[in-house]
């Protein structure tokens, strides 16, 4: 039986095993998926599990999706740029990275018919997620990405990777159409981002990465000031399928019982 795995430390909360599951099970493969907590000194031994076959792919979270590079032969385009992987595929003899978390996220963008070209997108966070973000917002055409991370220094080495970026300070609101929470702040219900969006003009799209909670209290925010919000589920969706296709070269389906299964 084909074994699949999502790595990451912490990796309790994963929901990857779920879907992956699920759609195996949809799509009569004999194969099972699950969700391994790791440490820096356990990468080498584990991909060279996938060299030999006997794990058939692998998923990368946090704080791992830079340093397994280190451990690949080729990368994708996509996955150069941004230097994430998220996705790990056997090919030939090769050992490739894949970044689905851009596919995750210019799908789910797409998918609530928002269009993003022309538009002035204010990113907060400089973490392991936005150099994806930036790379499909680039690739939709955005007119102009600005950066706001507490630490600016972190944002700033961005620049490395995107020249055509701008920073700013944290805690400065510049004009924008569509805001992106890329922070950790929200993940517990209690979380309050520590800017002030109340005078932003409503009719702007507040987009958070965070699907647990579904409902943020930056998104609760937005909405009773009159704007459109979308939570991180569906770029979370697409992300999984995206590997799944690479995987199985099957597209998996998003139905209904996608959904309920992550309510569950
Ligand atoms: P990593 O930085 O390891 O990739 P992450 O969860 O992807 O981890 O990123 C966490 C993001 O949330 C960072 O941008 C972090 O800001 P710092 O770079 O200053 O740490 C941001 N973040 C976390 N707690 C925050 C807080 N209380 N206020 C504002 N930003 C916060």
């Amino acid at each position: 039986m084909k074994k699949f795995l999502v790595i990451g430390n912490p990796i309790e909360h994963s929901l990857s095993p779920k879907l992956h599951n699920f759609w195996m099970k949809k799509n009569n493969i004999n194969a099972f998926y699950e969700k391994k907590k790791i440490l820096d000194g356990d990468l080498k031994d584990l991909i060279k599990k996938v060299q030999m076959g006997e794990i058939s792919g692998i998923n990368v979270t946090v704080p791992f999706k830079k340093k397994v590079i280190d451990y690949l032969d080729k990368l994708s385009p996509g996955s150069e740029v941004t230097q994430s992987v998220n996705t790990i595929c056997l090919n030939g003899k090769n050992l490739v990275g894949y970044n689905t978390d851009i596919d995750g996220f210019e799908l789910a963008i797409k998918d609530v018919n928002y269009d993003v070209s022309n538009k002035k997108i204010l990113i907060l966070g400089a973490g392991g997620v936005v150099p994806s973000i930036i790379f499909a917002l680039n690739k939709l055409k955005s007119r102009q990405i600005i950066v706001s991370n507490r630490t600016k220094e972190k944002a700033e080495n961005l620049k490395n990777l995107f020249k055509d970026i701008e920073i700013t300070n944290w805690g400065d609101v510049p004009e924008f159409d569509m805001i992106i929470n890329a922070t950790s702040v929200g993940l517990k219900n209690n979380d309050k981002i520590d800017l002030d969006l109340s005078k932003i003009n409503k009719g702007k799209f507040f987009y958070d990465v965070i699907y647990n909670p579904k409902e943020t209290n930056y998104l609760k925010e937005a909405k009773k000031l009159g704007n459109e919000i979308e939570n991180g589920r569906k770029m979370f969706i697409y992300q999984a399928a995206a590997a799944f296709e690479l995987w199985h070269k099957i597209r998996p389906e998003i139905d209904e019982n996608v959904n309920a299964l992550l309510d569950d």
